[in-house]
């Protein structure tokens, strides 16, 4: 590294100045205090609220990161939908855990949240799939996601071929298409304050009921 480039570094330095977050504040049930988060990123508005990075590894523990969007968030936990043939698909069949990542710059804020994924039901997936737009439907068929392809045409005459066959009808939910969801174990609010004195509040699972806790930042 240059000086140059450290001088380039320090001056993206930013101090961060927000309410504190007191624990006892913080609602006993994190899905619930993720919600409320959630509704005020959405509303400050942080651009893109639902898009969360989601971490995925393989048998061997090799880890892999993608970002995804959140398309449910309940008491159950947080779903997102994907081809189950794509990587992510592969790793979570190999290794049905998974860690999620939202980054809210505007507010100073992240949720990181990690537990066990399974499919939906199928037809979970089917109602969120009949509310997409038709050539997002279309595209979803027409995609092997994280498989080669030979080129871009390639993909958009398989999208116009397929538009053609189902102009006017149903399309079908592809079969290796859908949702999953992470029941989550643990789940922590970062709220960034002044001289790099963050706030952390954890959540973890025991015995089915939440623990919270202050971590150090
Ligand atoms: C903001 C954003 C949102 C995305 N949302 C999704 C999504 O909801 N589902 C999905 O399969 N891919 C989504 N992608 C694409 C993924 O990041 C990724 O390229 C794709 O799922 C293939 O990942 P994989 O090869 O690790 O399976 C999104 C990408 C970005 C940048």
């Amino acid at each position: 590294m240059t000086n140059d480039d450290q001088r380039f570094f320090k001056n993206l330095r930013e101090e961060y100045r927000a309410p504190q977050l007191i624990a006892a504040d913080l609602n006993d049930d994190p899905l619930l205090q993720f919600d409320q988060w959630f509704q005020e990123a959405v509303n400050f508005p942080c651009p893109q609220a639902n898009a969360m990075a989601l971490a995925t590894a393989d048998r061997n523990g090799v880890p892999s990161l993608r970002m995804v969007l959140l398309k449910d968030v309940d008491a159950d936990g947080f779903t997102f939908y994907t081809n189950y043939g794509s990587n992510k698909g592969q790793q979570i069949q190999e290794n049905p855990v998974a860690a999620l990542m939202f980054y809210w710059h505007e507010l100073h804020r992240q949720v990181r949240i990690e537990g066990s994924v399974a499919k939906v039901p199928r037809e979970v997936s089917g109602s969120y799939f009949r509310t997409r737009p038709f050539m997002s439907r279309i595209g979803a068929l027409a995609s092997r996601q994280s498989r080669e392809i030979a080129d871009r045409e390639t993909l958009r005459e398989r999208c116009e071929t397929l538009a053609k066959e189902y102009d006017g009808k149903d399309v079908p939910l592809p079969e290796d298409w859908g949702g999953y969801l992470l029941r989550p174990e643990k789940i922590e609010f970062w709220q960034g304050q002044e001289n790099r004195l963050h706030d952390r509040i954890v959540y973890v699972r025991e015995d089915n009921r939440w623990k919270k806790q202050r971590l150090s930042p």
